[in-house]
């Protein structure tokens, strides 16, 4: 249901992910990997009807054409532009709330970078870093921050860190703004707890 509804916005959801999937993401996966990560309990579970949640490469493949998709319905006019309209929206209010432009942003529950690229289109000076559990979306970040670099010469890449929000291992006081979109809907009240802690 999901995905024909997409289509007939012109998100082309089968064609986009299936683009993704046949792509070789060994190069991407170990460059973002964490090994010896410890996951949260809470996160090893199946999601967003896939059996291994988002720690698969379906789920992985599907985040962007899925945030184009549902958020196509939070304003009814803009269709497929509904994601970036949501976005723009939560811009608005972190411009109003600090003076100055931040220097050092982190991303937490970045995703595929979709936030993370976002937030850097309206700071383009900033260093960039994004934290997410998710390997398999962090690699599709990887690659999409490749992509970008090639277009862009001039912006940094963002720094991908595979780490629960809740315990970066980032050092203190490192950024001057910290930003979470999208994310604590998903989460144990108890996370989000620790995560702002
Ligand atoms: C709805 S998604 C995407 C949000 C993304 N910021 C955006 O705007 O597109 C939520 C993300 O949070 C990540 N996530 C969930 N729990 C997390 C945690 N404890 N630490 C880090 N990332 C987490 C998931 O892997 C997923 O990528």
């Amino acid at each position: 249901m999901m995905i024909k509804r997409a289509e007939k916005i012109g998100v082309h959801w089968r064609q986009e992910a299936q683009a993704l999937l046949a792509r070789n993401w060994d190069a991407e996966l170990l460059s973002v990997q964490n090994p010896n990560l410890a996951y949260p309990k809470y996160y090893l579970t199946s999601f967003h009807a896939y059996e291994k949640g988002n720690m698969s490469w379906e789920a992985a493949t599907e985040v962007e054409v899925a945030a184009r998709a549902v958020h196509a319905g939070i304003w009814p006019e803009a269709g497929a532009e509904g994601d970036a309209k949501l976005r723009e929206s939560y811009h608005e209010i972190v411009k109003s709330k600090i003076a100055s432009s931040p220097q050092d942003i982190v991303d937490l529950g970045c995703s595929v970078g979709l936030s993370t690229f976002a937030l850097q289109d309206i700071y383009p000076e900033a260093k960039m870093t994004g934290v997410d559990l998710s390997p398999y979306f962090l690699a599709v970040a990887q690659y999409r921050s490749q992509q970008k670099q090639s277009e862009l010469s001039n912006q940094k890449s963002p720094t991908w860190v595979h780490a629960a929000a809740e315990s970066t291992g980032l050092p203190a006081n490192a950024f001057d703004l910290v930003s979470i979109f999208l994310v604590c809907h998903e989460l144990p009240q108890k996370a989000t707890m620790e995560i702002f802690r």
